[in-house]
């Protein structure tokens, strides 16, 4: 089974966390694809899909979901998306995509976060993926000097630019003991938007697949 196999699983298993005739969260990257897809063949109706992304908006659509403004819907009921790595405590690392501050918004704003995953993104501690932070663009340099004195590595990301406009560094060789105070202190940098832990807001449930084609459920322990 590859990895894709095991991203679409976990997908198809998302399709029990949602509600009918309500607008969900609906996040972004390859996993998060795939649910789209799987819950446009299903016969759940929700009442539309807020995106957290223009590339998961034209998804949405192209399988007939009405795209949502999260200022229109209130709280929603449910958001599903992927994670580039994920802890026992359910504590993430998102951004890979580059979509993290649309992604945390929308996480924040819904009851539950389902995330989707294959088993390789599990991690005991966050901080080998590289980290990545959106930054304004005026800010990039100083905040990259500020990620070297919190012991990183930042690495501006080559040609992209994030949907809201800003820039993201990509932070190597972090070891994220504690994934919450973290997440606030780079969060407090003048200049960051915010970075890709998801650790104050973490998921409350993690769906990974696994090589022998189950889906192995973890819930988060308050
Ligand atoms: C996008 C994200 C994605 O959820 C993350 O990068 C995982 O992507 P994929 O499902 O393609 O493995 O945070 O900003």
């Amino acid at each position: 089974m590859t990895a894709d196999d095991m991203k679409k699983a976990v997908a198809l298993a998302a399709l029990e966390y949602v509600p009918d005739d309500t607008p969900i969260g609906v996040g972004t990257g390859s996993t998060a694809n795939h649910f789209i897809d799987a819950l446009g063949a299903s016969r759940i109706r929700v009442t539309g899909a807020v995106a957290s992304s223009e590339a998961t908006a034209a998804r949405l659509k192209k399988v007939g979901i009405d795209v949502l403004d999260l200022n229109a819907t209130g709280t929603l009921a449910v958001y599903v998306d992927g994670a580039d790595e994920a802890n026992h405590h359910l504590h993430l690392i998102k951004g890979g995509g580059g979509a993290l501050t649309r992604e945390k918004i929308v996480a924040a704003a819904s009851q539950k976060f389902i995330c989707i995953a294959d088993e390789s993104k599990e991690v005991k501690v966050l901080g080998e993926f590289p980290l990545p932070v959106e930054v304004l663009p005026m800010a990039r340099s100083f905040v990259g000097r500020e990620m070297v004195k919190l012991n990183g590595d930042p690495e501006l990301r080559d040609g992209f630019q994030t949907d809201n406009g800003n820039l993201i560094l990509d932070v190597h060789g972090l070891s994220i003991i504690d994934p919450v105070e973290l997440e606030s202190t780079i969060n407090q940098i003048p200049g960051v938007v915010t970075c890709g832990l998801f650790a104050r807001r973490p998921a409350d449930v993690l769906l990974l697949g696994t090589p022998d084609g189950q889906v192995r459920t973890v819930t988060r322990q308050d």
